[in-house]
């Protein structure tokens, strides 16, 4: 196998504050299907994940459990731990963010920032969040709730260390405008840009004294380290950084990170929070985070409180591992929100993992004892038509369009590539017809080139299939008694060796299953568990949902009474009349004269015009300058407060009246663009 480098992977690290729900666990067995190819590929690979253990959360569920929080993250983290073993999880170290090591660094990067400088001494008074420990303005708060996930937020004031973020913001847009690949997907780097780092970056808060359950500031010690902070440094101090300059030699090996693997809610944290940090400690930046969407099950969000939250060590009960392994993999998009349903997954248990797979092996390994005693070889004696050229050329192409897939972390795909071939198999068995040929003894070579060629194509994909569900994989290749194939051999056929003896005793890999008798073992699960039954949720679920509806219908008729009008019909020729162009705001100033306007100097490429808006209070000038708009640019000007405005910037009326500016959907459109 070639050798091929370093490749550093992690996860986010869970927070000990409970039980992992299949989504938290989705991202393990992403990380670990990533980090089990690279290996396959020949990378030296280090695979690290574990707890987030420190926060007022968490001080909180462990008073209510009547425990100490070490004592509560003991247990929690331990239940984290069995869960990503009981999925076979190949991670190489588990970091605990109440490590002696852990806590010691943090508190040696605090007064490393600190005695430079990027930390100062002030105080803090906003809107805070407990559920993510978080300050937020009024301006950020939606509905009066936190942005992020809708809590009630109250009112605080402390006294607090604060990071000078604003500092190293231009260093960081050049290192991501640099950087085509840090940020993945694009979509999550042109909201970073555009939400957080152009409109211009606040100090961040970075220590805390309401509560004690954290890592003092060593020297101020009624403050704790803000646990982001905190968090984040696991990364480095997991693979032995060291503040003080006596890094291990583990760290100059495996730093920089080559992939932080994080859910989309806290990309911000990694893309802009972190690498500051690095930034101040002189340290490189990873290589790439990569912000995966959420893995949600139909019917709405999972809450405990609702009962209807999908555990995967109960999944894997009811399925088996590597079903709860391929469900998470191959139902999450790249880009967009995955869903999973029981009904679904027993339909991808009994189409794919059943039928494509199961049922291609046991049927290629009965044909091979039936007609050769369970050993075959290639004879040599390929069809007329090409069927058998076609067939090899899939088995040897599999390979490089995986890593393709693999590479672009497109894991979903990655798996259905490996999936394709096993269809090809099947289809190779529907061209060739071998109970056919088994019928003419004169066809007895031909016959046993078709099975050694079944053979292969099935080494191949189990090979590959490794990363994604390895018990299976080696179950497979046991089956048919055949070794992995070194990766550098994948990309030819004729691997299989000849003669090789399979076993004469195939077990059904995947038995197939029935709705109703799934669905009773998962309500017997929840009965036990003291849950409702499915039914139930379900009944629950839609009755939620019609009064949503209903609602929703309510509102929209109201508004339709008091406020749809609609203009008359315009023809073609007066909506050309307007022009419409994207514009980028290179300056912004409030108008003194009025409490709404502000006043925007819009870069159209080839001119820049003066436009104002009613935009204030929701909009600062801060977060106005560098953004992208659209613009109606031969509007007649018109004079507000004393000031001309040459254009209008197109807005969205919310349904609270407040005002949505309407920016192009790729932050890379140029000032200027046409829009029609
Ligand atoms: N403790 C922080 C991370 C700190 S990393 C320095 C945290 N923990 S978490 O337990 O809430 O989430 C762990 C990971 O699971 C995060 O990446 C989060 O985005 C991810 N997910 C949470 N819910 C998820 C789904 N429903 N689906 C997929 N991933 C999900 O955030």
């Amino acid at each position: 196998m070639t050798k091929r480098g370093k490749y550093y992977i992690t996860t986010a690290i869970a927070y000990a504050s409970g039980k992992p729900h299949i989504g938290n666990t989705y991202e393990i067995i992403l990380a670990d299907a990533i980090a089990r190819y690279k290996r396959q590929m020949g990378y030296d690979v280090h695979f690290q994940t574990g707890t987030d253990e420190h926060g007022q959360k968490i001080e909180e569920r462990a008073k209510k459990a009547g425990m100490t929080p070490k004592e509560f993250v003991d247990k929690t983290s331990a239940e984290v731990r069995r869960i990503w073993d009981k999925m076979n999880t190949s991670y190489d170290f588990f970091i605990r963010t109440t490590d002696d090591f852990h806590e010691k660094q943090v508190q040696k990067i605090f007064r490393k920032l600190y005695d430079q400088g990027d930390i100062y001494k002030g105080s803090y008074e906003g809107m805070y969040c407990t559920e993510c420990e978080s300050f937020y303005t009024e301006s950020q708060l939606v509905d009066g709730k936190c942005p992020l996930d809708g809590c009630e937020v109250h009112p605080a004031k402390e006294e607090a260390y604060f990071f000078k973020m604003s500092k190293y913001a231009p260093k960081l847009i050049d290192y991501i405008n640099t950087h085509p690949d840090f940020i993945q997907p694009e979509s999550r780097k042109n909201e970073m840009m555009n939400n957080f780092l152009l409109p211009g970056l606040q100090d961040l808060c970075v220590s805390r004294t309401s509560f004690s359950w954290g890592i003092p500031v060593d020297f101020d010690p009624k403050h704790v380290v803000y646990v982001w902070l905190d968090a984040l440094a696991n990364y480095a101090t997991g693979v032995g950084y060291d503040a003080d300059g006596h890094s291990s030699e583990e760290y100059y090996k495996w730093w920089p990170a080559d992939l932080h693997l994080v859910g989309k809610d806290i990309i911000r944290f990694h893309t802009i929070y972190w690498p500051i940090f690095l930034m101040a400690l002189g340290e490189p930046l990873p290589k790439q985070v990569f912000g995966h969407p959420w893995l949600l099950q139909a019917g709405g969000k999972m809450s405990k409180s609702k009962g209807n939250v999908i555990y995967a060590d109960d999944l894997a009960d009811v399925f088996n591992v590597d079903a709860v392994r391929y469900f998470c993999i191959h139902e999450m998009p790249f880009e967009n929100d995955g869903v999973i349903s029981y009904d679904l997954m027993v339909e991808r248990w009994n189409s794919e993992l059943a039928n494509t797979l199961g049922n291609l092996v046991n049927r290629t390994i009965a044909m091979s004892n039936k007609y050769f005693g369970g050993k075959v070889a290639d004879k040599g004696v390929a069809d007329e038509n090409g069927i058998d050229d076609n067939f090899k050329s899939v088995i040897a192409g599999t390979v490089s369009k995986v890593e393709a897939k693999v590479d672009k972390l497109r894991m979903a795909d990655a798996v259905t590539e490996v999936f394709n071939l096993f269809k090809r198999c099947n289809k190779y068995i529907d061209e060739t017809e071998p109970w056919k040929l088994a019928k003419d003894p004169a066809s007895a070579d031909r016959l046993a080139t078709v099975l050694y060629n079944l053979c292969d194509g099935i080494q191949t994909g189990a090979t590959l299939l490794v990363s994604f569900m390895p018990e299976t994989a080696e179950k497979i290749l046991k089956q048919i008694n055949a070794p992995q194939i070194d990766y550098d051999e994948l990309g030819h056929a004729g691997n299989y060796p000849a003669e090789n003896q399979v076993t004469d005793k195939p077990e059904i890999l995947f038995q197939r299953l029935k709705l109703d008798e799934v669905m009773e073992k998962v309500d017997a699960q929840r009965k036990a568990q003291g849950l409702k039954s499915l039914k139930e949720l379900e009944e629950e679920a839609e009755a939620e949902k019609k009064a949503a509806e209903k609602a929703k219908q309510e509102k929209t008729s109201e508004k339709e009474a008091s406020e749809y009008t609609h203009k008359p019909e315009c023809t073609y020729d007066d909506f050309a009349k307007c022009e419409f162009r994207v514009g980028t705001i290179v300056k912004c100033e409030e108008v003194k004269k009025s409490r709404k306007l502000l006043c925007s100097q819009v870069d159209l490429g080839d001119k820049t015009v003066q436009i104002l808006s009613g935009l204030r209070p929701q909009y600062t000038p801060e977060m106005m300058t560098g953004k992208k708009v659209m613009v109606i640019t031969n509007l007649a000007p018109r004079k507000m407060a004393g000031l001309e405005s040459q254009g209008m910037i197109l807005c969205a009326e919310m349904p609270d009246g407040t005002l949505s500016i309407m920016t192009p959907d790729k932050a890379e459109t140029p000032g200027g663009s046409e829009i029609g």
